[in-house]
């Protein structure tokens, strides 16, 4: 794990590996040139204000994400200056956005992978800039090489720079540090659940994801409870019993309650936790099963949200429930014709066995109503058809509640995670009856997601307000490594979830 400091030492004198520096794309109306972002002046100086040259020399254009290397400046400690490019200048008495700082960081942290130090001397107004740079380099920084013996050995792979020293940022202002210690809680929680999304699933049984769960729950005082299959068969979850039915490996339902004596709200976080789908007897074709172990991504998501909220001390009581099964073919698998009771009492005709998500999701969502939250907003990889409507970035959001899923939309966008607002048409309902059961797991096929929506909503208890987020697009990121999401688990969702308890704690929202 990186180790982040704020500093207040001259960039000059730092013993170090590389000095991170920030620069942007000047106005067209100014010739367009480059232009050195706040924070690197003492650097530029050095180089006697040429920097912008020398980097528009080697081909640098402040683009976003773009990195640059060159030779500290002599007399420096630290043997090279790595710039890193911010997009545009901002306008006229606006700063630098946060997001473009997260990125920014985060693409230097990556490069700097195999260094031991880097100071980043990026642009610095306030605490909120300091944290967003602390929160893109510790995410950009991450890498996944538990089962890479060539990296264990320091021979082949590069281990994550070990240590970053944050320049330009009040080392004892308040504000500061709790921005800073924010951003480690909520990094440090996310990029373990991207450990979890990478972890093959040979290893991330459901059981293994509930001892996880419930050792990380008992260090940060979390009450913890987990269902296994008996329990599951006493209580009358046959959605996620009927889910596990086909794998060697049982499910789990666990629950996180993490509560704050001073909390006047409640929120109930619901995790997808699939942690294979191969399909099951509705079998997927190869090419669509490689990458299907990030099917739990929604349940990791949870889980860290729900642990960097106690991590936070919010005040917000919040409960986490992972519903985590294997979806697996075998003799004992559900087939595409069974009926399975719900754990609410409804019963569902499986028509295909593909669409086992909102079936664990359903037992899940109203196991969470009975305790009537005041709100549960549910996180899964649930259709292939959200991906065809929004991309690979973009995660959809479906509610019961206009207000709800506006601002659900609005939290995302402040913490750089893009959404979208979806609608709930209830004609797409009569698609889904059943002649056998009360509704069937399938509907029609174009709005895949939409349908998939619908079903959820059947089993949300009355009266209480919730929110679908399908991230079946930016869950796993398949492409190159961008900004500060890598190849992979990208954490997906975990900084809205946690942004939206904050204000819910800090009682912003209804
Ligand atoms: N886990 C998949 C959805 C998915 C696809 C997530 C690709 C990430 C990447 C889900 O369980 C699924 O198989 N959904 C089906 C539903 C259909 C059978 C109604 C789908 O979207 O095709
Ligand atoms: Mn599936
Ligand atoms: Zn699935």
């Amino acid at each position: 794990m990186t180790a982040l400091t704020l500093s207040t030492a001259a960039a000059s004198g730092l013993r170090a590996d590389a000095i991170v520096v920030g620069v942007a794309k000047g106005a067209a109306s100014k010739s367009g040139g480059l232009v050195v972002a706040p924070g690197a002046e003492a650097v530029d100086k050095a180089y006697d204000g040429k920097l912008a040259a020398v980097l528009e020399t080697l081909g640098a254009s402040g683009g976003e994400g773009e990195v640059t290397k060159l030779p500290a400046p002599s007399g420096f400690k630290a043997p090279v200056v790595l710039a890193v490019g911010l997009g545009p200048v901002p306008e006229k008495d606006e700063t630098y956005d946060a997001e473009a700082l997260r990125r920014a960081a985060g693409a230097a942290a990556r490069t700097l992978a195999g260094a031991k130090k880097a100071a980043f001397a990026l642009p610095v107004e306030d605490s909120g800039d300091a944290g967003a740079i602390a929160e893109g380099a510790l995410l950009g920084a991450y890498s996944f090489d538990a089962y890479k013996e060539s990296a264990q050995d320091g021979k082949n792979g590069k281990a994550p720079l070990a240590e970053i020293a944050l320049l330009g940022a009040k080392p004892r202002d308040k504000a500061f540090k709790a921005a800073v210690e924010r951003a480690i809680a909520v990094t440090e929680e996310l990029n373990r659940a991207r450990d979890l999304v990478n972890t093959p699933p040979n290893d991330l049984t459901p059981e293994a994801f509930a001892a996880v769960a419930s050792a990380a729950a008992k260090e940060h005082g979390i009450k913890v409870q987990v269902l296994d299959e008996k329990a599951l068969v006493k209580g009358g979850f046959g959605g996620i019993l009927g889910v596990g039915a086909g794998s060697e490996a049982p499910p789990r339902l666990v629950k996180l309650s993490y509560t704050s004596s001073k909390a006047d709200k409640h929120l109930a976080f619901v995790g997808k936790g699939i942690t294979y789908d191969s399909g099951g007897i509705s079998l997927k074709p190869a090419g669509h099963n490689e990458t299907m172990k990030c099917d739990m991504a929604g349940a990791a998501a949870v889980f860290a949200a729900v642990v960097a909220a106690a991590r936070l001390g919010l005040k917000v009581n919040v409960t986490g429930w992972l519903a985590l099964a294997e979806n697996m073919p075998s003799g004992s698998a559900t087939r595409p014709g069974d009926v399975l009771r719900m754990y609410s009492g409804k019963t569902v005709e499986v028509l295909n066995t593909d669409a086992e998500g909102r079936l664990v999701l359903a037992d899940a969502i109203a196991k969470a109503s009975e305790e009537t939250p005041d709100a549960i907003v549910d996180v899964a990889t649930l259709t292939g058809a959200m991906m065809l409507a929004l991309g690979n970035r973009t995660f959809g959001i479906m509610a019961n509640d206009d207000a709800f899923r506006t601002s659900i939309h609005e939290v995302a966008e402040e913490v750089g995670e893009p959404s979208w607002p979806m609608p709930l048409p209830s004609d797409l309902r009569k698609g889904m009856d059943s002649a056998t059961a009360d509704i069937a797991n399938m509907g029609e096929r174009m709005g895949g997601g939409l349908v998939a929506g619908l079903f959820l909503q059947e089993f949300v208890g009355e009266g209480i307000t919730w929110a679908h987020l399908d991230i079946a697009g930016p869950a796993f990121n398949e492409g190159g490594a961008s900004g500060y999401t890598p190849k992979g688990g990208t954490g997906s969702a975990v900084r809205t979830l946690v942004r939206l308890a904050e204000r819910t704690a800090d009682g912003d929202l209804g």
